[in-house]
């Protein structure tokens, strides 16, 4: 873990909808390249010279190596000015923090994985170290939604994954219009959950989407007999260190940049303010 500022090199960046992109970064120093490791789930303090830091999930699998993938939303400062640093321009990369995803325990159930709109950020990580080692897990369900087919994000990827016949993918959007080419599920990813067919006693959920999407993603979950403590969620909280000193991202007596971000929801409901 590098607790200062390495440097990386912007190698690419690829628009997946109108207000998100991928950013593929190198490490200038080759040491560095080979030394990174990360958890699903964990992320980085990206620095922009001149203008500040944002935490950002890791988006591109623990086994990939060479370079890591952050998938940013345009929201305020620091991703305003990430999406405007050209091509083998420099960033500042802090990390990787957080606890990310408890892979050993996951390895050997059944996984479900529910994403949300940018929430595939992090779960995107998750599926690929899921891939890598297919046969260490039992069955495995991938369900994403998103608004409409224009904001689904890594559309070709997702389409890929629904081809697999390793892993189940079902992907919805909440509308779609008449003249569009979706062929997909409309509506909840509740639904898509019920589709899955999956016994949900034993397995494994990671959860991850917008504020609003737990809240009917979890009632689903628990009306079909998931267990609390295998129910995984992100919490995002404002946060400056990343490393548990400055206090900012604290919610009761966690720190969410090391506790978190990926609480059990058992976890979570034992934290005031989140539900
Ligand atoms: C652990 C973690 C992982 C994250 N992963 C990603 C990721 O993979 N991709 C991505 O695009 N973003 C991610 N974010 C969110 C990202 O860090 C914020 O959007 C960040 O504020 C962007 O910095 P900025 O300077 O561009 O925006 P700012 O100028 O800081 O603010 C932009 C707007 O977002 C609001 N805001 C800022 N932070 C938060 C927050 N945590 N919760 C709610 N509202 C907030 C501000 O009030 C403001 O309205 C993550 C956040 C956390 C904590
Ligand atoms: S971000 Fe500083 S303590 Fe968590």
């Amino acid at each position: 873990m590098s607790l200062i500022p390495v440097i990386a090199r912007l190698e690419e960046k690829r628009a997946l909808d109108h207000n998100h992109s991928l950013f593929r970064f190198i490490f200038k120093e080759e040491q560095m390249r080979e030394k990174f490791h990360f958890q699903p789930g964990q992320f980085v303090m990206l620095s922009i010279f001149g203008v500040g830091e944002a935490p950002i999930s890791i988006t591109s699998g623990p086994d990939e190596k060479g370079f890591i993938d952050l998938c940013v939303r345009k929201a305020g400062r620091v991703t305003t000015a990430l999406y405007s640093l050209e091509e083998n321009g420099k960033v500042g990369i802090r990390g990787p923090f957080g606890n990310g995803y408890p892979v050993d325990k996951m390895r050997g159930g059944n996984l479900l994985i529910v994403a949300g709109g940018l929430g595939i950020a992090p779960l995107r990580s998750l599926i690929r170290y899921v891939l890598w080692r297919r046969e260490a897990f039992k069955e495995v369900a991938i369900v994403y939604g998103t608004k409409n087919p224009a904001s689904l994000l890594f559309n070709e990827e997702m389409r890929e994954l629904v081809l697999r016949r390793d892993i189940k993918c079902l992907l919805t959007v909440d509308s779609a219009q008449d003249n569009e080419s979706w062929k997909g599920h409309v509506g909840s990813v509740t639904d898509l959950i019920d589709m899955t067919g999956m016994p949900l006693m034993d397995t494994s959920v990671a959860v991850c989407g917008p504020p609003g999407f737990y809240k009917y993603v979890l009632e689903k979950l628990l009306s079909l007999g998931c267990s609390k403590g295998k129910i995984y969620m992100s919490l995002e909280r404002r946060m400056e260190c990343g490393e548990g000193k400055c206090g900012h991202c604290v919610i009761g007596h966690k720190y969410t940049c090391i506790d978190g971000p990926i609480f059990t929801y058992w976890d979570a409901i034992n934290l005031p303010e989140i539900f």
